[in-house]
């Protein structure tokens, strides 16, 4: 009936706490069948610890949006391939958010929008920064405007390669949230927004050399270091060895680095090292940005 292929996703960029983000071509599977009954199929690389039944997150995300638009849930045969490693900082929930809501939107007749999704998404993930370049593609900020969303796309192909190194750690987004302390100082405000003034400069105007101190950040990388042993140590290492700017993904534990594709190797080496260093041992993907966020075909 249909597939939908969306994006892993890395959040923050540095400064830009809860509202950039970028989408890369690292891609969860989808597929939504007519069925007589509710079922699940896993497979792939990550299927440890999925529900297979209604407490599945694409299915409750598809409940939500048949709920808000009255239409009555439709039992479906859902088989689900997994590429993007969970809990640690790519966005694999947001690609299960977004893929129930293509599917629910698409089952439904189409009665929504992109952006209507957008909006249902990030009310379920409670920030933006995931799920707009899951939906959209590129690199994009997102503006909480009241009760409405302005989610812009900077950039979709960006002349770099984002090398990600993935630690063999879990992080959860909630207990990386907890941590954070409830209020920042003045002086750490315009430390990051100014710095997220510039990351979009910087993307924008293709001057990637902006982004050594574009991507750095005050208010939640170093407050979550215990979390992720050696990080602190990666991040100045990725850019020692080349790297345009480097952040931690998301809440962690992945970390991200802007490079040429001539830098990526070193720098994901030296990243790989200084995280073992600290008896930490990681992955290393070098991948594309990519442009068309989340694509749902009729199959
Ligand atoms: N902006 C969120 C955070 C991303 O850093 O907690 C979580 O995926």
């Amino acid at each position: 009936m249909f597939q939908v292929k969306v994006p892993a996703t890395s959040a923050n960029l540095g400064p830009g706490f809860d509202c950039m983000g970028l989408a890369v071509k690292l891609y969860n599977y989808f597929k939504a069948e007519e069925n007589d009954k509710l079922e699940f199929y896993l497979k792939g690389t990550y299927t440890a610890n999925i529900p297979t039944d209604q407490n599945n997150l694409l299915w409750k995300t598809a409940c939500i949006l048949w709920e808000r638009i009255g239409f009555s849930p439709k039992p479906l045969k859902l088989t689900f391939e997994s590429h993007v490693p969970p809990a640690r900082g790519l966005g694999s929930s947001s690609t299960a958010v977004v893929a129930g809501l293509m599917i629910a939107n698409a089952v439904a007749g189409y009665p929504l929008e992109r952006f209507d999704l957008l909006k249902i998404a990030t009310e379920i993930e409670g920030h933006p920064d995931n799920v707009t370049p899951a939906i959209y593609g590129g690199i994009t900020l997102t503006i909480m405007n009241e009760n409405s969303l302005l989610p812009r796309v900077l950039t979709k192909n960006p002349l770099f390669k984002a090398v990600v190194v993935i630690p063999d750690l879990l992080v959860e987004t909630e207990k990386a949230r907890e941590i954070l302390p409830s209020s920042v100082s003045r002086k750490d405000v315009i430390f990051n927004s100014s710095r997220v003034g510039l990351l979009v400069d910087a993307f924008i105007n293709q001057e990637y050399n902006l982004l050594s101190i574009a991507t750095q950040d005050k208010i939640h990388q170093n407050q979550r270091a215990s979390l992720i042993p050696g990080m602190p140590e990666a991040l100045a290492s990725a850019v020692r060895s080349g790297a345009y700017g480097a952040a931690l993904s998301g809440s962690g534990p992945t970390l991200l680095a802007f490079c040429s594709s001539g830098s990526a190797q070193p720098v994901g080496e030296n990243m790989q090292k200084a995280l073992a260093d600290n008896f930490i041992e990681s992955t290393c993907l070098t991948l594309d940005i990519d442009s068309d966020g989340a694509v749902l075909t009729k199959i």
